[in-house]
């Protein structure tokens, strides 16, 4: 397999290498990933997490098995492992049902990589244009909101939701963006803070329970998120709290956007219901850990509720920004997403 080299997950001379996203920014350690039970762990932790790239990295990984010699048998288990690895995003079973079908070919070696080597490319390539697409609806001067992390971590190319906003400034429009520090796992803090910083673009990081007096005070233009499933109907799964800021930005009258590749629909789901949501841990919510150390403050009997993931309405949307084009509410209403 060529060499693939992405912000989080790097292949090269047969060695793939996985940044571990639960440590960042603090410590920055790439993890040397070698099986399908180290690679299910790194997910399941979120180690390596982002709708695009659990999928990408777990069919590279897939791909670089079949080079070792790994039997047909082996790799039919290891990619419907990985394909149960995480419930809600559906990037990583489309990617694995690519890789299946790699599979079933004769030459199975060869179409593992080629698949894996496309899917990698192909991401990369729908971030551009999902980007330029999106930036196009960004004014300068705009104040923008975002919730959890959809940059170049999450994916092979420059992301979603944030490539759009790297795109818009790169075309030299001023924007400031407001992170949502997105509890429990704390992505936006953590991760989408981090890029930016990187990037140069102005933020300023706040609690989730902040947006709704930022929007009351007219001091939030546009929110732009992500997405880990989106319905036929365009109801879509995001990061739990993503409902909350689209009811938000309903009342506020804020326009929403969800930005995702055509990977992330699921046009056999029929709507939002449908969606399989993943429940994590408790300790999650009773506490926080990560390269500070770890601290749990809630009492220990404490009962928690934990989805990882909330079901947004299509009609809190303002547009469904895909690589494909930007679609509005009347053409997801005539079932535009179930023709792409
Ligand atoms: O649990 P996570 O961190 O994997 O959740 C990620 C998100 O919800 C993202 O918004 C989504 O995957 C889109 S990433 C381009």
């Amino acid at each position: 397999m060529k060499a693939l080299i992405a912000a989080s997950i790097k292949y090269q001379d047969n060695q793939l290498l996985i940044l571990d996203q639960y440590l960042l920014p603090h410590e920055q350690v790439w993890h040397e990933c070698e099986s399908i039970r180290e690679m299910i762990h790194l997910i399941q932790s979120l180690q390596i997490r982002g709708a695009p790239a659990i999928g990408i990295a777990a069919s590279i990984l897939i791909a670089m098995l079949a080079e070792r010699g790994t039997s047909k048998m082996e790799l039919t288990q290891a990619i419907s492992d990985c394909r149960a690895a995480r419930p809600t995003a559906v990037n990583l079973m489309n990617c694995m049902d690519a890789m299946q079908q790699a599979l079933e070919q004769s030459e199975f070696v060869d179409a593992l990589v080629i698949t894996a080597e496309s899917i990698f490319e192909q991401d990369r390539l729908m971030c551009d244009a999902m980007a330029t697409f999106g930036a196009q609806l960004i004014n300068d001067g705009d104040n923008l909101l975002t919730h959890c992390n959809t940059g170049a971590l999450a994916t092979a190319g420059v992301g979603t939701a944030l490539g759009v906003f790297l795109h818009a400034h790169q075309a030299g429009k001023n924007i400031h963006v407001w992170v949502d520090e997105t509890r429990p796992l704390l992505q936006g803090g953590r991760l989408t803070a981090y890029e930016l910083g990187n990037w140069k673009i102005d933020y300023t990081l706040i609690c989730d329970n902040m947006a709704a007096s930022l929007m009351a005070k007219g001091k939030v233009d546009k929110i732009f998120v992500g997405a880990d499933r989106i319905a036929a109907n365009g109801d879509f799964a995001n990061k739990v709290g993503t409902y909350n800021l689209a009811v938000l930005a309903n009342f506020h009258n804020v326009e929403f956007y969800v930005v995702a590749p055509v990977t992330t629909l699921d046009i056999d789901c029929e709507s939002g219901t449908h969606i399989p949501i993943e429940q994590r841990a408790s300790s999650e919510v009773t506490g926080v850990s990560g390269s500070f150390g770890s601290c749990q403050w809630a009492p220990k009997q404490a009962k928690v509720y934990n989805p990882a993931f909330d079901v947004t309405p299509a009609n809190l949307v303002t547009g469904w920004v895909l690589d494909t084009g930007v679609y509005y509410p009347q053409d997801v209403l005539n079932g535009c997403l179930k023709t792409l």
